[in-house]
């Protein structure tokens, strides 16, 4: 086990690849020039002991699972709660992580508190908007450094056009360039990004996609990225890695930054060498994007199946992230590292790191 200490800018000491048996993973992503981050929850900081070394050891990247959102934000109008979020940035910065913010507008009905969704008057509704965003954005100004802040806005039944809400409604699709603007207003410094679900394979959703990202920039919408999700049921929706590098070059090609935003494999209990196909699957989903110089930065949506939302949503067993429930490291976290290497930027006169890296990138894919 390494037994590398990271020291906090507060002074406290957290093992550093406690739970992996390796080389950290932000240690090998650093020289991939890439983010490695997880979708993080703070009461678990404080109710699960294993759950921060872990979190901190091996990931330079943050995103409050659900922190941050309106619900949990401003649960009434104008009545602001942060404690969970500011326990999550203060955790961030001691630990020389870096934070996403999610998300400032989730364009799903249900994820939108009451009353927001009962607000008929176009007036009314821009102004709640308004005051959210500067609200929440405004307290992270500059230390978010990216911003998701619209998330999932188009429509999921049909995978094209945009999703009905109450903005849609009564602001016209105009809603979400007015998101991205507000966001810019309040804190210029963030990356903003509009963050989607089910694009990873192709197909109509994702060029309904492509054509919303086209039109927010040509009609200079304040849009730096894309963040992609990766919600995979193994068997079911599993892009190959050269669909995931044609969609996130499509996005690239447009000038953008992409993230994977939201990772996390589903493979059933009965499917045979179920964690070798999930590691293949990571794999595949890292090696895709980071085929992409505009890649920089990739995100599990949790980092162990201790704690994962795949248990609500399906029942438990899918073990969907890199560490099992007792934190042990699973296949998948050698295919991230593997991955990730092979992407390292060789020190000046060597070119080893990268020769390693292929090498290592190489056996893993034998292996799956
Ligand atoms: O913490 C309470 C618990 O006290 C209570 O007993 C229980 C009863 O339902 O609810 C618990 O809160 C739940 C929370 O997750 C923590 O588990 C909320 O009801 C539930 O709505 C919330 O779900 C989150 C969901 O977004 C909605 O915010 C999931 O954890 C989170 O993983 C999920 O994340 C989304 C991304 O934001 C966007 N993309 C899809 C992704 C998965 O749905």
């Amino acid at each position: 086990m390494v037994a590398l200490l990271l020291l906090a800018r507060t002074g406290h000491a957290l093992p550093v690849g406690a739970g992996a048996g390796g080389e950290p993973l932000r240690a090998v992503a650093a020289r991939a020039g890439v983010a490695i981050g997880a979708a993080a929850r703070a009461l678990l900081l404080e109710t699960d002991p294993r759950y921060a070394p872990v979190l901190a050891g091996e990931f330079d990247s943050l995103t409050p699972e659900i922190e941050m959102k309106w619900p949990q934000t401003e649960p009434e109008p104008g009545r602001f709660v942060f404690g969970p979020a500011d326990a999550l940035v203060d955790f961030a910065e001691a630990h020389g992580m870096r934070v996403r913010g999610h998300t400032l507008l989730w364009a799903d009905p249900v994820r939108i508190p009451d009353y927001v969704a009962r607000t008929g008057d176009p007036e009314a509704l821009r102004t709640l908007l308004r005051n959210h965003i500067t609200a929440v954005a405004g307290r992270y100004r500059g230390r978010v450094e990216a911003w998701d802040v619209v998330n999932e806005p188009l429509d999921p039944i049909r995978g094209t056009g945009l999703r009905s809400n109450v903005f849609l409604e009564h602001l016209g699709p105009a809603y979400i360039g007015e998101a991205f603007r507000l966001a810019r207003e309040v804190d210029p410094s963030a990356q903003l990004f509009l963050n989607e679900i089910g694009v990873l394979s192709g197909g109509p959703k994702f060029e309904a996609l492509l054509d919303l990202v086209r039109d927010l920039l040509a009609t200079g919408v304040p849009l730096d990225g894309v963040g992609l999700q990766g919600h995979i049921f193994a068997g079911l929706n599993t892009p190959s890695r050269e669909r995931v590098e044609e969609v996130v070059r499509s996005f690239a090609d447009l000038g953008l930054v992409v993230e994977l935003t939201e990772i996390d494999v589903s493979v059933g209990p009965a499917v045979p060498d179920r964690l070798e196909l999930q590691a293949r699957i990571v794999g595949d989903l890292l090696g895709g994007c980071l085929a992409v110089e505009a890649c920089r930065g990739i995100t599990f949506w949790g980092f162990t199946d201790r704690h994962t939302w795949i248990d609500d949503f399906l029942g438990p067993g899918r073990a969907p992230l890199l560490f099992d429930a007792e934190y042990r490291p699973k296949p998948a976290v050698e295919a991230v590292r593997a991955t990730l290497a092979a992407r390292a930027v060789p020190e000046p006169g060597t070119g080893l790191a990268l020769a390693t890296g292929l090498a290592a990138l190489a056996a893993t894919r034998r292996r799956a």
